[in-house]
């Protein structure tokens, strides 16, 4: 679906139906002159006396079929002081969905209601342009029978109506900053709901590279040999029992004029399948493990979305991309492999494979770059699932100033965060006795001693924060926003880290037209 703006005031504004939110205190007919403007049948129609303004009420209401705006979907977001962003996401969502069900190809949203709302026009210009896209996403890619509300093709266009007779530069870009966050979180469903016969680690690499060329960024990958050359063993360990080899990939984003800029760095678990290894997981949900890359998934959403943004911000990623699997020569509990940092790790447990991979991912991160900020994310383990649930994640880091704002920016965008302890005297409990290190701790504290395990490859000065979301990464229950499967969890988060830290006095380049 396009986004698009008619400026022309509403005596211009032109779609198969125009979209309307309102809270319960506010009456539709008097409270929107422009739109009243615009479609000055709908104030008197009889069909808006029975309606309350009620969270998740629906009017849809006809004029004659030949007037520039023919139709009106009214949709009720509830009291006032209730109103939080999300339920505005979910209520522009279900009624795109609606549109779409009724076979409708364009849509007119007036700007001007939406400066009504709580929270204000521009911000919720970002977030309806954000939800519009997103309650169209269809993750049902190899479903050849289609659902019900979705046998119909999406609309043509979305086009935002404004009355001064031009569109705001800010609006301009708060829309299409909506939009490239939707066409990345896109991009990461898309890659978690992809079945791991599908999606190799190479192939994973391969949608990094392709990702990279689009936006000319720069991208290496390397493959098992340089893996092994480079001493990464526990990346390697990881992938020893997969046919399918492990990659390590490396990509970064920086536009012109951001050279001097110390990068973003993102560090993500691209587990493209884990099966535990030799410490098999039950076959109870293991299907879900394919996900196990949503981490990975995560950076190359957000950065999709922040170089369609043509943001001023130098960000470096790296990517640990494997398969755990068990076979002939799959790693064993009781291994003892060199990390690339070179502390060695006894392996008590193939399926806490994770922090292995990621282990030399970090280090190899603050090898190639120096991160003004480093950050991993990871589905890393059941224990923060449990502690957790499935709408918040997990953030261990030190800190405090980052571990504040993170959890400030995750709410804006209902990518929740949780602070949990990175608790030093359970370092004790990650103790071998042949190795300087093992890949578990006790099962109580799960979460944690995954963390500290990570700490340990994090150089002392080094701003690190650590995103456990596991338990965030599927969704079990869908909504208007969310199909069941891959959430995507995370992309809008890094948008808004890499956003917050554009030094101050970078211009931000204009939106497209
Ligand atoms: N990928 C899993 C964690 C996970 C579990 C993610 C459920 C999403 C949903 C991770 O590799 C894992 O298996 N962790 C183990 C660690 C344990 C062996 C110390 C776990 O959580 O059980
Ligand atoms: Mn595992
Ligand atoms: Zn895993």
């Amino acid at each position: 679906m396009n986004i698009r703006f008619q400026a022309g005031g509403p005596a211009a504004w032109k779609a198969d139906i125009a979209l309307l939110f309102v809270c319960r205190e506010d009456a539709p007919a008097d409270s929107q002159p422009e739109l009243a403007q615009a479609a000055p049948w709908f104030t008197i129609a009889p069909g808006l006396r029975d309606f309350r303004g009620d969270k998740e009420e629906r009017l849809l209401l006809h004029g004659l079929p030949a007037l520039p705006l023919p139709r009106l979907l009214i949709t009720g977001l509830g009291p006032r002081d209730a109103c939080a962003l999300d339920v505005f996401r979910l209520a522009v969502a279900g009624a795109v969905r609606r549109c779409r069900e009724l076979g409708l190809a364009s849509i007119l949203l007036p700007a001007p209601s939406l400066e009504r709302l709580p929270g204000g026009g521009l911000r919720l210009l970002e977030e309806a342009v954000f939800a519009a896209c997103t309650g169209l996403y269809n993750g049902k890619k190899w479903q050849k029978r289609k659902d019900k509300d979705e046998e119909k093709p999406d609309p043509e266009w979305l086009a935002l109506g404004f009355t001064e007779g031009f569109v705001p530069d800010e609006a301009r870009v708060m829309a299409r900053r909506g939009e490239h966050s939707a066409c990345g979180l896109a991009l990461a469903r898309d890659l978690t709901n992809a079945p791991p016969n599908l999606l190799s680690p190479a192939a994973l690499a391969d949608r990094a590279e392709e990702l990279a060329k689009r936006h000319n960024m720069r991208c290496e990958i390397l493959g098992k040999t340089q893996i092994e050359a480079q001493g990464m063993g526990g990346l390697l360990a990881v992938g020893a029992g997969s046919a399918n080899e492990p990659r390590m990939v490396v990509l970064e984003y920086c536009p012109q004029g951001c050279e001097g800029q110390k990068p973003l760095t993102l560090v993500g678990k691209g587990l493209c399948f884990d099966s535990g290894g030799l410490s098999l997981k039950p076959a109870l949900n293991m299907h879900h493990m394919k996900g196990d890359m949503g981490g990975a998934a995560a950076i190359l959403g957000a950065l999709e979305a922040i170089a369609l943004d043509a943001m001023p911000r130098r960000i470096a990623a790296v990517l640990a991309c494997a398969e755990n699997m068990p076979g002939g020569h799959a790693a064993r509990p009781g291994d003892v492999v060199a990390t690339l940092a070179g502390l060695n790790v006894e392996i008590l447990n193939t399926d806490a494979e994770g922090r292995m991979a990621l282990c030399d991912a970090l280090c190899y991160a603050q090898r190639l770059f120096t991160p003004e900020i480093l950050v991993d994310i990871a589905t890393l383990t059941g224990a923060c699932a449990v502690a957790l649930g499935s709408q918040i994640a997990g953030l261990f880091c030190t800190d405090a100033p980052l571990n504040e704002h993170m959890q400030t920016l995750g709410a804006a965008v209902s990518d929740h965060l949780w602070p949990m302890p990175l608790w030093e005297p359970y370092k004790e409990l990650l103790k071998s006795d042949v190795a300087d290190l093992a890949n578990i701790g006790p099962r109580e504290g799960g979460a944690i001693n995954a963390a500290i395990f990570l700490q340990q490859f994090v150089e002392k000065d080094v701003r690190w924060a650590h995103i456990d979301m596991a338990g965030t990464d599927r969704i079990e229950k869908g909504n208007a926003l969310a199909p069941v499967g891959g959430s995507g969890y995370g992309v809008r988060l890094l948008v808004e880290l890499a956003r917050s830290t554009v030094p101050e006095g970078v211009p931000v380049p204009a939106a497209l037209p």
